[in-house]
């Protein structure tokens, strides 16, 4: 099923809206309450793909799980074993996220279980969390090439590893703290920068001692977790969007609503802020251990910057609109550090580099970042390779836009982002889709 957004130039973002639910909350919430014990009850839940991917997983493991209904998931949870065989592969979409923490997760399980994925996902890399689970006991087979399908076998020991992951990526220490979970001793995974703690919080949530030192965080397999009530935030990676269309077309004035602001995934604030935007963060508090607040946006004139190192982890899902706004800054803006970008949903430098060039913008991809000039944008006719956040990222650069932009392959856009073009529309982009 081919979707093409049609983005027609101009217009100005005002009014309040609510993205929708936090994506790796929203997996989250599915894995703990299935391992708890008791019913959990889940608010604000994203009903896309992705998590939706998430969910029927677990169905097919065996867990009863009502909804979701307009956000609301009833999840019947089994227990720390409580989980049974699927009588059929586990169908992960394109959700990287499902496919890295099932794997470890699982590994702990008396049974076998076969993880495939689409087009994107079988080509993403899986070394990266079966090589640390390998060290840990677990048997898993992957392609020759460290791909998916993923073969997890059942039934081997794992012991506890303290692991210092090469790549700072949350997907992987949330892989082998799930593994964790069901190790024989302590597990610890040092992260060489911060990366979103979601599971970590979550894991207490659920009454897991979990311990953070420093760079370390720390669990002991054999516990148990005690099923909770949880109210998932806005995603602050949907909202980003509307973050950069805010700042970038005048006159601008937006209100986006009860937004998960944990300091792990706020490097889109901290840079949009560097660049020059007007950003208020009002109303802040807690809920489900995650704090959450309003954002209002107003349109501001952006300079360029080199994108600070520390702020790449915190903003990793943020950079194709990143991008969007540096083309629409006044001189050079430059990413350096970001090489995980290529190993995305899409080669994310490479399908952005040459989107922008071809709407005119002066983008020079390099190994591990971009340097964007920022000046017009024009019309054209661009490919998002099935990359949703591609796709959302060129619907915004229409608000500055010359002519029309035609982003073709957005069908993917649900898998984060379901009623996008609706809520776009309602505050004022001009998309249609065809
Ligand atoms: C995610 C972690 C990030 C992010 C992905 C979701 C998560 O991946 O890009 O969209 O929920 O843990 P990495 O941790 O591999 O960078």
């Amino acid at each position: 099923m081919s979707t093409t957004f049609k983005a027609s130039p101009g217009g100005a973002l005002s009014g309040k809206i609510r993205v929708p639910g936090d994506k790796s909350i929203s997996h989250r919430s599915i894995m703990l309450g299935s391992l708890a014990e008791g019913v959990t009850e889940v608010k604000g839940f994203l009903q896309g793909e992705d998590s939706l991917a998430t969910l029927e997983a677990f169905r097919s493991l065996g867990v009863n799980i009502e909804g979701p209904d307009n956000g609301h998931v009833r999840i019947h949870g089994v227990g720390m074993h409580g989980l049974r065989e699927a009588d059929k592969p586990l169908d992960l979409g394109n959700s990287g996220t499902s496919m890295r923490l099932l794997a470890g997760l699982l590994a702990g399980q008396s049974f076998t279980s076969e993880l495939l994925g689409d087009a994107s996902l079988t080509k993403r890399p899986m070394r990266r969390v079966t090589e640390p689970l390998a060290k840990m006991g677990a048997v898993i087979n992957t392609t020759e090439a460290g791909t998916a399908p993923l073969i997890v076998e059942g039934g081997h020991k794992l012991n506890g590893i303290h692991y210092t992951m090469p790549v700072a990526s949350a997907q992987v220490k949330s892989c082998i703290l799930l593994a964790g979970l069901y190790a024989n001793s302590e597990t610890c995974v040092t992260e060489p920068a911060p990366t979103r703690d979601h599971t970590e919080r979550m894991l207490q949530g659920f009454g897991y001692s979990v311990e953070r030192n420093g760079a370390t965080v720390c669990l002991r397999g054999g516990g148990k977790l005690s099923a909770t009530t949880l109210d998932v935030p806005a995603d602050i990676s949907s909202a980003a969007f509307f973050m950069v269309g805010a700042s970038i077309a005048n006159g601008s004035d937006l209100l986006l609503q009860h937004v998960g602001i944990n300091p792990t995934r706020i490097g889109v604030i901290n840079i949009l802020r560097q660049m020059g935007a007007d950003i208020d963060v009002i109303n802040e508090t807690t809920v489900s251990g995650e704090p959450v607040a309003d954002i209002r946006i107003k349109s501001a004139p952006l300079r360029g910057i080199h994108i600070p190192e520390a702020q790449v982890p915190l903003a990793i899902d943020e950079f194709p609109v990143l991008f969007v706004a540096a083309a629409c800054a006044q001189g050079q803006t430059v990413l350096t550090g970001a090489r995980e970008l290529r190993v995305k949903e899409s080669d994310r430098i490479q399908v952005m580099a040459d989107g922008l060039t071809t709407l005119g913008v002066d983008a020079q991809p390099t190994e591990d970042g971009m340097v964007i000039q920022g000046g017009a944008i024009n019309g054209g006719r661009v490919n998002s390779h099935g990359d949703h956040r591609i796709a959302m990222a060129f619907a915004i650069a229409s608000l500055r836009a010359g002519g029309v932009i035609h982003i073709d392959d957005c069908a993917n856009v649900n898998t984060s982002f379901p009623g996008f073009v609706g809520l776009a529309r309602s505050c004022g982009l001009n998309l249609s889709e065809q």
